[in-house]
């Protein structure tokens, strides 16, 4: 049975599926060149509903998925997007109830995809220089939850200093991952996964060789995702002609334990 949405954050999708994310607010109006629509007209919908704008434009209500919320966002920080974060998660084998540490924090787009892999177990413990941006990144986590999650904790350091307390799982998205490397002797555990985001290949090059270099790391593997859109329009079936072309590399490194005499 479906119910309807109340005053909560909504994505409004166009007819040529342009998105825009609203929380919506008694009294208030969702104005767009194509018209506006009250927002207690909308709060008073189902999921999946359709309803017209004063000029007649039609728009389906949804409540945001992940991809919609990172995406919709303003942002001061670059994030990882989706297609990333996915393979962030899976290669990285992120999983329940395990302690994860994250750096930097950012926007918060990646913390919100690790606690969603989490589910309400573990820990993920996130390190950030800037207040500024933990702060942000966490009424960012607040709004998609509803709440802030018991299991996140944003701490105000430079990671480059160390790493307290061991952790199963580490993910990186900082500019210089390699002064990291040495820290996870002690603050990862042995078979500890991780994986870091780096915008270019200069940077892999100098993280890879201090991975090597350090001793304790294997598995080495370094992969750029690169996701193809296509267009199915008619007998108009081919790639989409712009893409997004590159984000990052990513690096995954699995610990080892120096057991041989
Ligand atoms: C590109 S943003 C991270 C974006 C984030 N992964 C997301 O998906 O929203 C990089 C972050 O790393 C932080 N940072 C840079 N150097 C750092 C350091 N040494 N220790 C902790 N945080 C650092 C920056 O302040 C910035 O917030």
């Amino acid at each position: 049975m479906s119910q309807a949405i109340g005053y909560a954050l909504v994505i409004m999708s166009d007819k040529k599926e342009n998105k825009h994310m609203i929380t919506l607010k008694e009294g208030a109006r969702f104005s767009t060149q194509h018209g506006f629509i009250e927002h207690d007209e909308i709060a008073k919908l189902c999921q999946g509903d359709t309803i017209k704008s004063s000029m007649g434009h039609p728009y389906r209500v949804y409540l945001p998925t992940y991809m919609d919320f990172v995406m919709n966002i303003k942002r001061q920080a670059q994030i990882i997007y989706p297609k990333d974060a996915a393979a962030m998660l899976m290669w990285g084998d992120i999983a329940p109830r395990q302690n994860v540490l994250e750096s930097g924090v950012g926007q918060g787009a990646l913390s919100l995809a690790v606690l969603r892999a989490l589910a309400g177990t573990g820990k993920l413990t996130s390190y950030e220089l800037r207040a500024d941006f933990a702060e942000q990144a966490a009424g960012f986590i607040k709004k998609f939850l509803g709440e802030t999650p018991a299991n996140h904790e944003i701490q105000i350091r430079n990671i480059y200093d160390g790493i307290e307390g061991v952790y199963d799982r580490a993910l990186l998205d900082l500019p210089e991952p390699w002064h990291v490397v040495k820290h996870f002797e002690t603050g990862l555990i042995d078979g500890g996964i991780v994986v870091a985001y780096i915008p270019t290949v200069l940077q892999v090059k100098t993280y890879v060789d201090e991975l090597k270099a350090c001793g304790f790391f294997s598995e080495i593997e370094t992969a750029e995702l690169i996701r193809r859109p296509w267009k199915v329009d008619g007998l108009s079936v081919r790639p989409e002609m712009w893409i997004y072309n590159h984000s990052a590399f990513l690096v995954t490194a699995r610990k080892f334990r120096k057991n041989e005499g």
